[in-house]
């Protein structure tokens, strides 16, 4: 029997590839954004992928009513969970809107899957709860909480309180699952990230900078303890991270109760690594100067994936070539985004 697959935030980044994996894989979307980050054009790229478009629904997860109306409506079976916030900065300056648009709507969502008996959730997590590491690579018992703004704060709060709901209502199924960072886009070129303004994240960046839109890149810092002093990532690309979705929801299916997972791909790129791969991928200078540290930045950071292998059996497949060849051909194909 086909499945329905309640997509919050959907229409973004990492929602609409996932949305191009589930409809791949069979299943029916429907997709529920606000669209105070995305557009609705997101989806028609699905669509030209796919050959079906998931049903949008408009709708802010903070306004319960309607949160309420598309359960009723749609009667989805599972429920994976991207709608949120995402800027480290602008948390700095607006932390009740982060506190209030992630997790008092991750609340009304839970509320709404209660109400409608839906209890099978992937919830999109971060690598940032694991604020400043001990050791690398970063397992998943490593210590959390310790995050240094409050876009990291409402990712560890969230995944306290669904812990906690899952321990008293055991009947859940949880999927925490911990992003490293994800790059990329569909090698199709029909999605990709589409960042507003000015973009915070280094492969946006880049990418603008290769194609002629910013001038050069700023370099935050080379004097870290890493192999070349800058900041050293696990990229991951986005079409991986998208089926490690698939991957936890199959497996909460079987009645998983919770579970937590990084998904990474296990091993760091410098910022250096990273220009000069996009360089490659690209056939373009991406000229930079090196700048001070940017505050609230760590040194360096890749996750230990063995655990999403071995349970989940997901591991990613994509290198850092391919990530930066995807992300310019979309760069290439949506000079203005969407
Ligand atoms: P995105 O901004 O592209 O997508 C988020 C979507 O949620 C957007 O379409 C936005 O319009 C929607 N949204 C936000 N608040 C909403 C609300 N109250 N009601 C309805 N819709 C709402 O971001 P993304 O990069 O696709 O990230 C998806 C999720 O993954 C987020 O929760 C983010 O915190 C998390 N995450 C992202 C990264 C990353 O580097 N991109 C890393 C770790 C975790
Ligand atoms: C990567 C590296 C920068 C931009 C952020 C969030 C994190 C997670 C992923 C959601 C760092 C350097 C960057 C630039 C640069 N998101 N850099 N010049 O900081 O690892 O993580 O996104 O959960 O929570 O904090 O990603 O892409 O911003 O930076 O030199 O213009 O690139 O200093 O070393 P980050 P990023």
């Amino acid at each position: 029997m086909t499945r329905t697959t309640l997509v919050t935030g959907g229409a973004g980044y990492i929602g609409s590839h996932t949305c191009v994996e589930l409809i791949e894989a069979g299943q029916r979307v429907v997709v529920v954004d606000n669209l105070c980050n995305s557009k609705p054009e997101a989806l028609l790229g699905v669509e030209r992928i796919t050959g079906e478009r998931p049903e949008l629904v408009i709708a802010d997860l903070c306004d319960l009513p309607a949160l309420q109306d598309v359960f009723e409506r749609h009667r989805p079976d599972d429920v994976i969970h991207f709608a949120g916030l995402k800027a480290v900065g602008e948390s700095v300056k607006a932390p009740l809107r982060y506190y209030r648009n992630n997790v008092g709507a991750t609340i009304n969502l839970l509320e709404a899957m209660t109400q409608a008996g839906v209890t099978n959730l992937v919830f999109s997590s971060s690598c940032t709860v694991y604020g400043v590491p001990k050791t690398l690579p970063i397992d998943e018992g490593a210590p959390t909480g310790d995050t240094s703004n409050p876009y990291g704060h409402t990712k560890y709060i969230i995944e306290r309180l669904l812990i906690e709901l899952q321990s008293c209502k055991p009947d859940w199924n949880i999927s925490i699952l911990r992003y490293f960072n994800p790059v990329g886009a569909h090698p199709s070129g029909e999605i990709g990230e589409d960042p507003n303004g000015i973009p915070e994240n280094l492969m946006p960046y880049v990418c603008q900078v290769a194609a002629g839109k910013r001038e050069r890149l700023r370099v935050w810092g080379d004097d870290y303890p890493t192999r070349d002093g800058t900041g050293v990532r696990d990229y991951l690309h986005v079409c991986d991270l998208a089926r490690g979705h698939l991957a936890a929801l199959d497996k909460l299916r079987s009645g998983a109760g919770l579970m937590i997972h990084n998904l990474g791909t296990g091993r760091g790129y410098s910022v250096l690594e990273v220009v000069a791969a996009f360089a490659g991928a690209s056939g373009r200078d991406i000229p930079y100067d090196i700048m001070p540290r940017r505050p609230g930045d760590i040194a360096e950071t890749w996750a230990d994936a063995g655990r999403a292998e071995r349970e989940l059996g997901w591991r990613a497949e994509r290198g850092l070539d391919e990530m930066c060849r995807d992300a310019w051909r979309w760069q290439q194909r949506h000079p203005q985004g969407y």
